[in-house]
């Protein structure tokens, strides 16, 4: 399969970069091809609402940012990962700003499956991530969510969340 992974942290070694890491690790292993994009690290600005997309160039975005680069793989991806910390209890605003600028492209043609990973610092503060996530994506994308993963606290960064991540990797 084609994967790409959305990922909203501004860390590129923490504990929600460490769980991509041990995704790929397993994903690649068994001949998946992987793309990562560290969307925190990217020049992605929010949707402006213009309605370009809609009413000028149906599926092009006008705004020439690093979404540009990302459009096509999503596109061509038949998995997509979001992964991001819990700010707010909700998904990193680097994240959210990369996921409705989806909205040029509306919904991915060729995607079938999807997954959520999230790091945060306290348990019990993932359901408004996790509403998000199956509105936006799961059901209005008609996906499949073949996993949802999260660390807080103690579980972040150790090498039982990592391996449960290579795991989920390679049985995909
Ligand atoms: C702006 C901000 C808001 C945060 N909000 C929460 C929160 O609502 N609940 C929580 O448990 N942790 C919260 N955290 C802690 C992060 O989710 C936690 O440190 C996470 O492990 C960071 O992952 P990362 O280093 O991979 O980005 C917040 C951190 C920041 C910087």
């Amino acid at each position: 399969m084609k994967i790409v992974i959305l990922n909203g942290s501004p860390h590129l070694n923490g504990p929600t970069s460490d769980m991509v890491d041990g995704f790929i690790e397993g994903a690649t292993s068994v001949g998946h091809e992987v793309e990562h994009f560290h969307v925190a690290h990217m020049n992605i600005h929010g949707c402006i609402a213009c309605e370009y997309c809609r009413n000028k160039k149906k599926g092009k975005c006008v705004q020439k940012d690093d979404m540009q680069e990302i459009y096509p793989k999503l596109k061509g991806a038949d998995m997509i990962v979001f992964a991001s910390p819990i700010y707010y209890f909700t998904l990193s605003a680097q994240l959210q700003a990369a996921i409705q600028r989806t909205y040029a492209i509306d919904i991915p043609k060729k995607v079938k499956k999807v997954a959520l990973i999230l790091s945060s610092g306290s348990p019990f503060v993932y359901g408004p991530a996790i509403t998000e996530y199956y509105q936006s994506i799961v059901e209005y994308w008609g996906v499949q969510s073949v996993g949802i993963f999260t660390a807080n606290g103690k579980q972040n960064k150790s090498k039982k969340k990592r391996n449960e991540l290579v795991e989920f990797g390679k049985r995909l």
